[in-house]
């Protein structure tokens, strides 16, 4: 299967249950506001394992680099939808960075809050990142994960069995040949 090439650019639609649209978008400092509100749908649980201690909220410097994004280091979506009061809310982010060591490799992280998990935002969430980071010349990307962390475990090991892992005693480290996933990448843009 093959997404419109909208999709690499982020600005195609994921149809949840109960005809929740779930739209992915560019992240930018205007984000900011969408994040906070989001930080704080998400449990103590999920951020620790996004941010390897738990956090309530982020700081505004924190809030600059994850919105900093140039497309090209950084790389960026965030996944958004329409609360029941009509109102935008911020539903998930993805990111990657390009590695200092090798621009070649880039470094990943997934947020989904926490009643909009188990849905498959993730699985696309990583395909909109792979089919970004083929067009940009990373090939590898790099996953640090907490030990309990299951989902991101079971997603990797089901959609990504080339990802090697490896253990430092605190932290395994996926890496992850792009071309190994088995998700549909959307077309290229
Ligand atoms: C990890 C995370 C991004 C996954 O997103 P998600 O939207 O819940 O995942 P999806 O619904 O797309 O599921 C994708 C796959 O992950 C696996 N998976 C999902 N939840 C799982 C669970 N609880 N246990 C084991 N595997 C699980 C499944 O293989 C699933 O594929 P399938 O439904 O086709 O079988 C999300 O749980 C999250 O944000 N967690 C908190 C932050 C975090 O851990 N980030 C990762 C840091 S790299």
């Amino acid at each position: 299967m093959t997404l419109p090439a909208a999709a690499a650019q982020g600005h195609d639609t994921l149809a949840l249950a109960n005809d929740y649209r779930a739209r992915f978008v560019p992240l930018s400092p205007a984000s900011k506001p969408l994040i906070v509100t989001a930080m704080t749908r998400l449990s103590l649980e999920s951020s620790r394992r996004r941010f390897f201690t738990p956090r309530v909220q982020l700081s505004e410097r924190e809030l600059d680099l994850l919105t900093a994004v140039d497309g090209v280091r950084h790389y960026a979506f965030g996944v958004c939808g329409r609360g029941v009061d009509g109102a935008a809310e911020g539903i998930a982010t993805a990111h990657f960075v390009r590695t200092a060591e090798d621009s070649r490799v880039a470094e990943i992280a997934l947020t989904v809050i926490d009643e909009f998990q188990g849905q498959g935002i993730g699985k696309a969430m990583l395909a909109r990142l792979a089919s970004a980071a083929l067009v940009r010349g990373v090939h590898r990307l790099r996953a640090l994960i907490v030990p309990d962390n299951a989902p991101v475990l079971g997603l990797l090991r089901r959609y990504a069995p080339g990802a090697r892992f490896t253990y430092d005693g605190e932290l395994y480290t996926a890496d992850i040949p792009v071309a190994s996933l088995t998700l549909a990448l959307p077309a290229a843009a």
